[in-house]
C-alpha cells in the first residue's frame, strides 16, 4: 500500500495535482487527499484552486461542481461509475414540468444533482446553506429539488414561503427509521443524536442536532458530551475519531454506507491520474447554466 501511496503523491507532483475527498470516503482516500470537507467546501475548493488537474474522490455530481466551477482545470473521478441514486431521481424534463404548474416559483436545487438540472434551476444548495439560500430568494413559492427530507428540513426554518417538494431521497439517510432512533437512545442514554438533514421528519424531530457533514463534525468537536449517535454516512465516524480520541460515537443504524462513496479506491486514484483517464466533460450549454446556479449559492 505504501509504494501505491509513494506513487500516486510522486504522480500528483508531475501532474501538479489536487486531490479532493468528500467525508464519506474510505479511510485511505481521506489520508491521501489534500482536503477533505463537506459538498460546500468542497466546491469552495475547486473553485479556488491553483492546481491544473483536480482529482475528485466522492460522487460524479460532486466531480461535476468542480469542473463547473473551475472549467479550465482537467477534472478526474477515479471510479466513473461512482453515481448517486438520488441526483439520477430527477431530470431537466422534470423541472420544466415543475416550473409549468408553479410558474411563480424559484427553483431550488440541492447540489446532490446533474449538471443538466442545476442549469434548469434558478439557484443551488448544500446542505450546509439551505435555509440561508432558501431565505435569501424574493420568491414566496420554492419548488426545492430533488431531496423532500432536506426541503422540509429548510420549510421549517422559512416560515413565509410556500414549499412544493419533489419526491427525491438518499436511500442511505432516508432507511434510518424512528426505531432505529429509540434503540440507539436505548443503547447510549448519555449521547447526543446528531443527524443530516436529508434524514427522514421524524428522525430530525428526535434528534439533538441537525446538520451537514462538516457541521455535524463541528458540533462533536465543541461539545462537552463525550458520547455521541452519528446518522450519517459512516465514513464520517474516521474524521471524527482522529479529531476527537478521547470522545465515543456510535452508528445510529448497523447499515449507513453508500456504496457509490465505497468506490474509489488508491488503484483507482492512481490509474486515473497515471492515464488521466475519467475526465468529466460537461456541455458548453449545460456547464453555462449550470455555473449561474452554482455561482448564485457560492456569492452569498
Ligand atoms: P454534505 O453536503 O453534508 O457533505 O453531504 C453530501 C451528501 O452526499 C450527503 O448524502
Ligand atoms: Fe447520494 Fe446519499 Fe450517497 Fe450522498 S450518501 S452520495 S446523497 S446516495
Amino acid at each position: 500500500m505504501m509504494e501505491l501511496i509513494d506513487k500516486i503523491n510522486d504522480l500528483k507532483k508531475r501532474r501538479n495535482a489536487v486531490i479532493l475527498a468528500h467525508f464519506y470516503q474510505l479511510p485511505e482516500i481521506q489520508d491521501i487527499a489534500d482536503f477533505v470537507g463537506d459538498s460546500l467546501e468542497l466546491s469552495r475548493k475547486a473553485k479556488d484552486t491553483t492546481a491544473d488537474v483536480i482529482v475528485f474522490c466522492g460522487v460524479y455530481f460532486m466531480a461535476e461542481n468542480a469542473k463547473i466551477l473551475s472549467p479550465d482545470k482537467t477534472v478526474l473521478l477515479p471510479h466513473l461509475y461512482a453515481g448517486c441514486p438520488m441526483a439520477d431521481m430527477i431530470t431537466p424534463e422534470d423541472v420544466a414540468s415543475l416550473r409549468a404548474q408553479h410558474p411563480a416559483a424559484a427553483v431550488v436545487c440541492y447540489v446532490n444533482s446533474s449538471a443538466a438540472v442545476k442549469a434548469a434551476s434558478d439557484i443551488c444548495c448544500t446542505s450546509s446553506n439551505a435555509v440561508k439560500v432558501v431565505s435569501s430568494l424574493p420568491e414566496k413559492e420554492i419548488i426545492f429539488i430533488p431531496d423532500k427530507n432536506l426541503g422540509h428540513y429548510v420549510s421549517r426554518f422559512v416560515k413565509d414561503k410556500r414549499f412544493i417538494l419533489f419526491d427525491g431521497w438518499c436511500h442511505v439517510h432516508n432507511d434510518i427509521t424512528v426505531e432505529d432512533v429509540e434503540k440507539a437512545r436505548r443503547d447510549h442514554p448519555h449521547a447526543l443524536l446528531l443527524v443530516h438533514p436529508e434524514c427522514i421528519p421524524e428522525v430530525v424531530d428526535r434528534a439533538d442536532f441537525t446538520g451537514s457533514t462538516s457541521q455535524i463534525i463541528d458540533y462533536a468537536v465543541k461539545s462537552d458530551s463525550g458520547e455521541f449517535v452519528i446518522g450519517t454516512e459512516s465514513g464520517i465516524l474516521y474524521r471524527l475519531t482522529q479529531l476527537c480520541p478521547r470522545k465515543r460515537f456510535f452508528k445510529l443504524s448497523g447499515l449507513l454506507v453508500c456504496p457509490n462513496m465505497k468506490k474509489t479506491s488508491l488503484q483507482s486514484v492512481f490509474n486515473s491520474l497515471e492515464k488521466m483517464e475519467n475526465r468529466i466533460e460537461i456541455d458548453e450549454k449545460v456547464m453555462k447554466g449550470a455555473a449561474e446556479s452554482l455561482n448564485r449559492m457560492l456569492s452569498l
